[in-house]
C-alpha cells in the first residue's frame, strides 16, 4: 500500500494505482470524460488534471501512477483555470442542442459546464457540423455533433463485447465517430455504450424522448433474465417502468448487463400484465379480485386429492419456500417445468447465460432441503390422462417470452380436470385455465435468487404496479384461508447444501 494526500486528506492505495482511482478512494470529485474503471486507460479528454507537488507541470490523473507521500491536489486556480479550458476546447464544436437532447439532466457536458464553465468563451468561429440523428440499427442512435470523442464506445465494443464496431475517422476538427462502413451495433451489450457516452452522443431508441430524467426515480434489484443475476437499477415514476441499468458488483456482473435483461422492465409494465383473477365456468369467463380467488381455489384444494404443484425456477427462494411447504402438508407431487435445459449450459463468454431464469440454483437447494424430488412434466401429462391427477397449480414463468413452450406445456396441462394459472404476465390463452390469478413480478416483492455461482442477491420491492398482485408465499396464506393483514414476507435463511446442488 502507498500513501498519498488528495486535496489534503490522507489516503492508501494499492501500488500501481493510478491517481484518479486515488481519487475515488477519497472519494473527492475530479472531472474525467474518457476514463472508465471497466475499460482501459485512452488518456485523451485531459479533464482530469491535477497538480502534484514538486512537479511544475499539471498532470492527468487517469494514466499517472500514485507515488508514495505524494500530494496533489485538484482545486488549485491553476488546475481549475486548466479544466475550464480544457472544457471550453470540448464545447467549441458542440451544438447548442440541450433543451432538445434525451441526455440532458444526466450529461457529463452540462454538470461540468455547471462546475467549470468558462462563461464567457469568447470564440467567434462557426461551429463544425457533423452528422445528426444516424440510425445505428435497431437499440441506437447516433449524434456525431455532439460526441466529444472520449474513446469510451470504440474501446467498450473492442474491449468487453469485443465487436469492435465503433472507430473514430477523419482528423482535427473532423475527427468523428462512427461505425465501421456505417455497420449497425446490434450485438447483446450494445446498450452500453449509451451508458457510458458521457454526452448525448449515443442514446437508447427504446428510450428516447420517452421521459426527462428529472421525472424519473430508481431502484436497485436483480435481473430476472437469466442465471447470471446482474444487479441492475430501475427508473420508474408513476405511469411505469421506463429503464434498466447496471449496477456495479464485480463479483456478478462487473459495470455492465445485456441488452436481453434490459428489456424485460417491459413484462412488469401494466400493459403485458395480469390485472384481475379469471374463473373460467364452462367457457364463460368472469373476472373477479385475486384475494377472492385464491381464497376459493385455497377452500377447492383442501378437499381435492390428486393435487399436482408445478414450479419454475422464476419465483424467490422465499416463495418456494412457503409453497413446498405447503403443497407437503396437501401431498401433492411437485413437478418442475425447465425450460430448454439442453442449453442451460451455454454460456457467451460475458454475462448472458443458456439458462434464462434467475433462480434455478435458489428453487434445486429449496427442493433439496425439503426432501422432494421434482418430477418431470411429461410424468405429469401421463398423470393426467390416466385420471391420477385432477387438479394442477402453476407457478408460471413470469418472463413468458424465455419459454417457447409455453402454449404447448398450457395446452396439456389443462387437460386436468382443474387449472389454476398463476402469473404475472397476460396471456388470452390462460383464460381457458378454471383459475388465472395475478402475481406479483420482481420488482414488486423482495426476496432472494441465488445466481448460477451460488451467490445469494436480495431483489427488492421498487414500486407496486399491479395493485391486487400476489407473491406466491402471499397466495399460500389465501389458499389456507388466512388474510394477509399484517402479513410478512418470510425471512429467508439459506438452507444446508445437501450435496448435487
Ligand atoms: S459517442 Fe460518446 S462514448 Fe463514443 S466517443 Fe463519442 S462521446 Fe465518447
Ligand atoms: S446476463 Fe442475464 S442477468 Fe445479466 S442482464 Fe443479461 S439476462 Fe439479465
Ligand atoms: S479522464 Fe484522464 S484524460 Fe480523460
Amino acid at each position: 500500500m502507498l500513501k498519498c494526500t488528495i486535496n489534503g486528506k490522507e489516503v492508501q492505495v494499492k501500488a500501481g494505482a493510478t491517481i484518479i482511482e486515488a481519487y475515488m478512494e477519497a472519494k473527492e470529485n475530479i472531472a474525467h470524460y474518457c476514463w472508465h474503471p471497466g475499460l482501459s486507460i485512452a488518456g485523451v479528454c485531459r479533464m482530469c488534471m491535477v497538480e502534484i507537488e514538486g512537479n511544475p507541470r499539471l498532470q492527468i490523473a487517469c494514466n499517472t501512477k500514485v507515488a508514495e507521500g505524494m500530494k496533489i491536489n485538484n482545486t488549485s486556480a491553476k488546475v481549475k483555470e486548466s479544466v475550464e479550458w480544457t472544457l471550453g476546447f470540448h464545447l467549441i464544436n458542440h451544438p447548442l442542442d440541450c433543451p432538445i437532447c434525451d441526455q440532458a439532466g444526466e450529461c457529463g457536458l452540462q454538470e461540468y459546464y455547471m462546475s467549470y464553465g468558462k462563461y464567457n468563451p469568447g470564440m467567434a468561429e462557426q461551429k463544425v457540423k457533423k452528422n445528426k440523428v444516424v440510425d445505428l440499427g435497431s437499440k441506437i442512435v447516433l449524434d456525431s455533433e455532439r460526441c466529444i470523442l472520449c474513446d469510451r464506445c470504440v474501446r467498450f465494443t473492442s474491449e468487453v463485447s469485443k465487436t469492435n464496431e465503433f472507430g473514430i475517422f477523419n482528423r482535427g476538427d473532423h475527427a468523428e465517430i462512427g461505425t465501421v462502413d456505417g455497420m449497425p451495433v446490434e450485438n447483446n451489450y450494445a446498450l452500453n455504450v449509451v451508458d457510458i457516452c458521457p454526452v448525448g452522443a449515443l442514446t437508447s431508441k427504446d428510450f428516447r424522448f420517452k421521459q426527462r430524467v428529472w421525472y424519473l426515480k430508481e431502484f436497485e434489484t436483480v435481473c430476472n433474465g437469466c442465471s447470471t443475476g446482474c444487479n441492475i437499477k430501475v427508473h420508474f415514476n408513476e405511469n411505469g417502468l421506463y429503464r434498466v441499468k447496471p449496477v456495479h458488483n464485480e463479483a456478478v456482473n462487473g459495470y455492465w448487463m445485456c441488452d436481453q435483461g434490459r428489456d424485460l422492465y417491459k413484462f412488469a409494465n401494466k400493459e403485458f400484465r395480469q390485472i384481475k383473477a379469471t374463473k373460467n365456468e364452462n367457457g364463460h369467463v368472469v373476472t373477479l379480485s385475486a384475494g377472492a380467488a385464491a381464497k376459493e381455489v385455497g377452500a377447492m384444494l383442501n378437499k381435492s386429492s390428486g393435487l399436482a404443484l408445478v414450479l419454475t425456477g422464476q419465483y424467490t427462494s422465499e416463495e418456494y419456500n412457503s409453497i413446498l411447504s405447503y403443497a407437503k402438508n396437501l401431498s401433492a407431487e411437485i413437478y418442475y417445468w425447465k425450460n430448454n435445459p439442453e442449453s442451460w449450459d451455454e454460456f457467451d463468454g460475458i454475462l448472458y447465460r443458456g439458462d434464462h431464469n434467475p433462480n434455478t440454483k435458489g428453487l434445486e437447494l429449496e427442493l433439496s432441503s425439503a426432501g422432494i424430488k421434482a418430477k418431470d412434466l411429461k410424468d405429469l401429462y401421463s398423470a393426467i390422462e390416466s385420471g391420477k391427477v385432477k387438479t394442477v397449480v402453476v407457478a408460471a414463468p413470469e418472463v413468458q417470452k424465455n419459454y417457447e413452450n409455453l402454449e404447448e406445456v398450457f395446452n396439456k396441462l389443462n387437460k386436468a380436470d382443474q387449472l389454476i394459472w398463476l402469473t404475472s404476465g397476460r396471456n388470452d390463452l390462460f383464460e381457458k385455465a378454471n383459475y388465472v390469478i395475478p402475481m406479483k413480478s420482481f420488482t414488486e416483492k423482495k426476496g432472494t435468487f441465488v445466481n448460477h455461482k451460488g451467490i445469494e442477491q436480495k431483489i427488492s420491492k421498487g414500486v407496486t404496479i399491479v395493485s391486487e398482485s400476489l407473491s406466491l408465499s402471499e397466495i399460500v396464506e389465501l389458499f389456507k384461508g388466512n388474510d394477509l393483514v399484517g402479513f410478512n414476507i418470510p425471512t429467508y435463511e439459506r438452507p444446508q447444501l445437501l450435496g448435487g446442488v
